[in-house]
């Protein structure tokens, strides 16, 4: 059930100080994702919670929202796209930068990375600002696909990733 989803998650993430730089306290998931049976509940209760009908591709986002994209993939029949930070992908791309606290970031997906009219259910392991989310969910309406869902496996509630998104709907697993 989804508390006792929620409950998981908080017992497999760490807080690590001043990571990657002083005053952030960086939320390391991957306790969670070296622990087979809480990886593969946490994976079952994604699928659950959208319905495992309601996607048509997996989009993740670099980096560990590749780890979960792969595994719902795997488990529904369905592909995983990559949404890759610049200069990774080979071909032609969408681009979409945000502004980060000092500088900008660019995520990209191949022009060919939906089929026309797909669902693609969007995953990563945290929503903090929002802005990485914001620049996939934008790329991939770009590159052809619907959006069916996003979903992390912890929010951090301060940073309002959730109303940036607004009104797209946002699932976490937990939120702090
Ligand atoms: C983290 C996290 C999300 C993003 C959330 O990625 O995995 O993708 O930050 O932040 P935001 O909501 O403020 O945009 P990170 O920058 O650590 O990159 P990595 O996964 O490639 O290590």
């Amino acid at each position: 059930s989804g508390p006792q989803v929620a409950q998981l998650v908080a017992s497999r993430v760490l807080d690590v100080p001043d990571f990657p730089k002083p005053g952030v306290v960086f939320k390391d998931l991957m306790p969670l994702f070296a622990d087979g049976d809480v990886f593969r509940e946490v994976i079952d209760g994604i699928i659950a919670y959208h319905g495992r009908d309601s996607f048509d591709a997996v989009a993740g986002i670099e980096a560990r929202g590749f780890v979960l994209a792969a595994a719902i993939a795997y488990a529904t029949g369905v592909g995983v796209v990559p949404v890759r930070k610049a200069g990774k992908l080979p071909r032609a791309t969408h681009s979409a930068s945000y502004a980060l606290e000092y500088g900008e970031a660019t995520l990209e997906v191949h022009q060919d990375a939906f089929t026309a009219g797909h669902r693609v259910l969007v995953v990563d392991d945290v929503l903090a600002t929002g802005g990485t989310a914001e620049a996939t969910l934008d790329l991939v309406e770009r590159a052809g696909g619907t959006v069916a869902g996003f979903t992390v496996l912890l929010e951090l509630g301060f940073l309002k990733g959730r109303e940036r998104l607004a009104p797209r709907p946002v699932h976490a697993l937990l939120t702090v």
